[in-house]
């Protein structure tokens, strides 16, 4: 009947004041849009994952495994498993990509480090098995495109395949923005020639190609000695500089326009998937996965950033995440929860966005910033419900109507182009005007080109890389396959 004071509790006493602040809150479920570590570069097919960006991502997962899952978190998720995996509280998902299949890997041997003698099983006749390589976890990656592990896959990987995404897009090449800046930088481009033939030829110099290039570059920065690729050294930071934010032009350009909101599919999708997940962690009473996975592309975040206004919140939103960053959605409540059978109601639930710009961050925290140009940073569950099915595109049917596509997949449903113009967001549907430019650049032949430019709106396309090349090679436009824009 008297308090007994062991050491454990003393402990909890003096760390008491440090976690007060959380202390009243517990997490009850998360999804997290990963992007993958240092890699080779794009403009070199295929790219890797360099033993750079596997410590990288291996450096995040055990971030995230002290945030999440670890024991002695005050941001434990409720119920989860803390030393060995239980498959059903986790829910991973990447494209058939071997950087993003490897970085998710990787990944996990960091949230689910080897667990030793922990691991071991007994046998009936009394040995005793230890897991390999000191107790590894096997976690599976379910794969985006195969629809296999969700009901919901077959639809979602078709994602880049949106026809007005596409149509969308391509605008940006006839932009007066595009034009501007491909005029600007004639020159600048032109002066890398030297630098860069190896891979790029003198027609593919140009604002075209703004991210493939500064990546080829960027990837030599980091692996390349003054040996191994001597002419980097008459590259300047300043240039280095300015490529990179005509990179971040480019690439925020193609994946979101608020204009033409369709251009941000794959961020719409992102959103669709987040929504479904984490109702499900809510209404599946302990029993659906609460930490939900996807590795992608920075394509998405950037649709997902321009969807959500992060860019009205800090105008650093409009720049291309690093290699190894990460946002987040916390379901959050300051109800007291017994269990994890037993969750608050919704009205008890909010949920709060995180992000960590990875090898760009000053720190491994995750920091949370306001969604959808507001200023709260816990987002009644409702609310974020509401906001979210503003753009979310949720189920195959919509995907066709705001898409405008009618055949394939599409051809049994009962959508049309027409009717895109007046479900989707403003100005997502194709106008005789835009259909009227396309049809123009066809016949300039450029449309090769553009296809393969319009993957880069598409952040969850498993691009078919050798069908790119030999459309890349037929084409005259001489833009360069960036692929799936990882
Ligand atoms: C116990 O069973 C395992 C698996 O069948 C076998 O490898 C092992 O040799 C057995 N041990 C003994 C002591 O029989
Ligand atoms: C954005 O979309 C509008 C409307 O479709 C279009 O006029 C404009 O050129 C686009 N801007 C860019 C930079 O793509
Ligand atoms: C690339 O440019 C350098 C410097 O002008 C030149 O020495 C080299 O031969 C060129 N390489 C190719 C493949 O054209
Ligand atoms: C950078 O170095 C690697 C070998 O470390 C080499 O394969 C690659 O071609 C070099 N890059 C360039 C652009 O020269
Ligand atoms: C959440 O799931 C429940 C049960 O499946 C469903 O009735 C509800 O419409 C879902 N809510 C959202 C926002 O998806
Ligand atoms: C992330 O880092 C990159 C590179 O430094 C930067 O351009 C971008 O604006 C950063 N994004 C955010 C949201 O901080
Ligand atoms: C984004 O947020 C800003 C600042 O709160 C607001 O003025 C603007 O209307 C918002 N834009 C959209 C598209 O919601
Ligand atoms: C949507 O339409 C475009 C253009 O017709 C086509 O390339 C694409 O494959 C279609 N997507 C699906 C999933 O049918």
């Amino acid at each position: 009947m008297y308090f007994r004071l062991d050491k454990t509790a003393l402990a909890a006493v003096a760390l008491a004041p440090a976690i007060q602040l959380s202390s009243a809150e517990t997490i009850l479920g998360a999804y997290v849009f990963h992007r993958h570590g240092d890699r080779t570069p794009k403009s070199i097919p295929p790219a890797s994952l360099t033993d750079l960006g596997y410590v990288e991502v291996l450096d995040r997962g055990t971030y995230y495994h002290s945030r999440y899952i670890a024991s002695d978190s005050p941001t434990q998720i409720l119920g989860i498993q803390s030393e060995i995996v239980k498959l059903s509280q986790l829910a991973v998902t990447s494209p058939s990509d071997s950087v993003l299949q490897n970085s998710a890997a990787g990944w996990l041997q960091g949230l689910y480090p080897p667990a030793g003698a922990a691991s071991n099983q007994t046998l009936r006749n009394g040995t005793t098995i230890e897991a390999p390589l000191n107790g590894f976890q096997l976690i599976p990656i379910a794969i985006q495109s195969s629809g296999s592990g969700s009901e919901s896959n077959s639809w979602l990987q078709s994602a880049a395949n949106c026809q007005n995404a596409d149509i969308s897009s391509n605008e940006f090449f006839s932009s007066d923005l595009y034009n501007s800046y491909e005029s600007s930088t004639k020159s600048l481009y032109q002066g890398l020639s030297p630098v860069v033939n190896a891979t790029f030829s003198e027609s593919q110099l140009s604002f075209l190609n703004a991210y493939t290039i500064w990546d080829l570059l960027n990837v030599g920065m980091i692996h390349n000695s003054t040996t191994t690729y001597p002419a980097l050294s008459n590259v300047s930071d300043d240039t280095m500089n300015e490529l990179f934010q005509l990179a971040n032009i480019h690439e925020f350009n193609l994946a979101y326009n608020e204009s033409s909101t369709i251009r941000a599919i794959s961020g719409m999708t992102l959103a669709s998937q987040v929504l479904t997940a984490l109702n499900k962690t809510i209404t599946g009473n302990g029993k659906s996965p609460s930490l939900n996975v996807q590795f992608g592309a920075y394509a998405t975040f950037l649709s997902y950033f321009g969807l959500a206004n992060l860019t009205a919140v800090n105008a650093d939103f409009f720049g291309i995440p690093d290699y190894a960053s990460s946002m987040t959605w916390e379901l959050v409540t300051n109800a007291t929860v017994a269990n994890a059978s037993s969750f608050p109601s919704t009205s008890d639930i909010s949920v709060r966005f995180l992000f960590n710009n990875g090898t760009s961050a000053a720190s491994d925290n995750l920091t949370a910033f306001p969604l959808f140009g507001g200023s709260a940073l816990e987002l009644p569950w409702d609310d974020f419900v509401t906001s979210t099915q503003k753009f979310a595109v949720t189920g195959q049917e919509q995907w066709c109507q705001v898409c405008g596509n009618t055949t394939g997949i599409c051809a049994s449903s009962s959508s049309s182009s027409a009717s895109a113009s007046s479900t989707s967001s403003s100005g997502s549907g194709m106008s005789n005007a835009v259909a009227g430019v396309i049809g123009a650049m066809v016949t300039l032949g450029v449309v090769l080109g553009l296809e393969v430019l319009g993957l880069l709106a598409g952040g969850l396309r498993v691009v078919r890389k050798r069908s790119l090349a030999a459309a890349g090679a037929a084409a005259s436009s001489s833009a360069v396959n960036a692929g799936d824009e990882k």
